[in-house]
């Protein structure tokens, strides 16, 4: 059984289900999102490889290669179809624009899938559905997002908004919140949190500000769930866990907010996602699948919904490792003899050269860890995603690397590409920046650039270039 399945089983059938990655009914054959792609404007619809199965990622790839294509809508998979649509103009932000459909690639189940990454001015709404709660009337809802893709500002969300996309009061929404944005401060931790967006406030507890010492947030997971479950009247509830494995934790079950509007709430039945009630939209996040639900599911049915989503295998690359094929994924290391336990690594947003060992910290080795991608710029080139950030790519700027999550921008897909040859050096492999292809791949000082043989620049020293700028790709040290 899949989420709105055991949620039906339970009696809480869903209203919405919307998911990139896959069905969330044993028996759904329907499309999961629609794309539209830059060249011609055509768009196509995704669905799945078979009933009940997983997205047909490659169908995007073959219909956008070439070209670039953004999501433009993403289905309701219940029988109300609630599909979302990109956001209109609010009262806190100008109309959206469509989230770029290839930012965020993913495995599921074995598959090579991908998430909605929603940039600042990236949201999705129904403005008009069918069966969502309003008024008073009890809802639950999940989904499966990140905690590597998160910021503070207002508001990356999932739920129960208004259908003006302005903020009509408190207690108007009912969505989940999941971002470092801390509302009603002190927060403790370092989040990011899973919060309740019940418009004016993000709440982690009734307290008329977060006050919950209990949750200090996830940390950086790559993949989280996320749940909120609210009775409309008196009692709203708070849950999260690592979506790849393990249980839930609720760290919050009580009262309704006690400023005034919460009790009962006054929900309006819009479905948002990716901003906040009245169309705030500074917040970014990943988004991988997410449902509504009539009435408050059981703690039992949320427990079985979690054991599925683990099921899914959410994770990072596909088939070979160590190789320069798509899917795989490898570590880089330096083959100049001052540095040959040195490989590239991550660190503080930074690309840098780092020693990592076996006997070292996993984050180092996650840190070291990239999947190789087709060229985000040029297919016949290649990308490096980060493993343990979903969505973010080693890219260039100012000639200095950096990890950063991929924006659909064409300068961002050009700085984060890079053509493979033949090592200079005569060892191991070299990559040419696509935008500057005279600039290499190249360490200097530990740190990492586009360098070219000779230039102004430090980094572009001629001193042990070819060396420098020469790779030995190698197996990946994350497990
Ligand atoms: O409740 C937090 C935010 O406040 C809502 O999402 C938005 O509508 C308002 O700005």
């Amino acid at each position: 059984s899949l989420p709105c399945d055991l949620y039906a089983a339970a009696g809480t059938p869903c209203v919405a289900a919307h998911s990139l990655v896959r069905a969330l009914y044993a028996s759904y054959d329907g499309p999961l999102y629609r794309v539209q792609r830059a060249s011609d404007g055509a768009t196509k619809d995704i669905g799945l490889l078979a009933t009940g199965g997983y997205a047909a990622a490659a169908a995007q790839d073959a219909f956008c290669s070439g070209t670039t294509c953004v999501i433009t809508e993403i289905y309701d998979q219940s029988a109300r179809h609630n599909d979302l649509t990109v956001e209109g103009a609010g009262g806190a932000g100008a109309a959206d624009v469509g989230a770029p459909a290839d930012a965020l690639p993913v495995t599921a189940g074995g598959h090579q899938v991908y998430g909605l990454e929603i940039s600042a001015g990236m949201g999705y709404r129904d403005d008009s559905t069918s069966g969502v709660a309003t008024n008073g009337a009890a809802e639950g809802m999940y989904m499966v997002t990140s905690g590597t893709h998160v910021n503070g500002a207002c508001c990356f969300d999932y739920g129960n908004a208004e259908t003006n996309n302005k903020d009509t009061g408190n207690g108007h929404m009912d969505a989940i919140n999941f971002a470092t944005e801390c509302w009603f401060s002190p927060c403790y931790g370092q989040g990011p949190w899973v919060q309740a967006d019940l418009e004016n406030g993000l709440f982690q507890s009734d307290a008329g500000h977060s006050r919950n010492t209990s949750d200090t947030g996830t940390g950086p997971l790559p993949f989280v769930t996320a749940l909120l479950k609210n009775n409309g009247q008196d009692h709203f509830a708070l849950k999260y866990g690592n979506a790849q494995s393990g249980g839930l934790t609720t760290t919050y079950s009580g009262g309704e907010p006690t400023a005034g509007g919460y009790s009962p709430m006054h929900q309006e039945g819009a479905i948002v996602l990716g901003t906040g009630g009245d169309n705030s939209n500074g917040s970014i996040g990943s988004f991988y699948e997410g449902v509504m639900t009539a009435g408050i599911p059981t703690d039992a049915a949320d427990n079985a919904v979690q054991a599925d989503v683990v099921s899914v295998g959410y994770g990072a690359a596909t088939g070979s490792t160590g190789t320069l094929n798509p899917g795989s994924e490898i570590s880089l290391r330096a083959t100049t003899s001052c540095c040959t336990a040195d490989y590239v690594r991550h660190q503080k947003n930074a690309g840098v050269l780092s020693s990592v060992t076996s006997a070292g910290s996993g984050l180092n080795k996650n840190d070291a860890t990239w999947i190789v991608r087709r060229g985000l710029a040029d297919s016949s080139c290649l990308s490096f995603e980060s493993r343990n950030y979903p969505g973010d790519f080693l890219r260039h700027s100012d000639f200095k690397l950096y990890r950063q999550p991929m924006d659909g921008t064409a300068l961002f897909r050009a700085d984060a590409t890079f053509c493979p040859q033949t090592g200079r050096s005569g060892t191991g492999t070299s990559f040419a920046s696509y935008n500057y292809p005279a600039r290499y791949l190249r360490h200097y000082d530990y740190n990492l650039y586009i360098a070219s043989d000779g230039g102004s620049e430090d980094f572009d020293s001629t001193t042990s270039w070819t060396d420098d700028v020469s790779w030995a790709v190698s197996p990946p040290w994350a497990p």
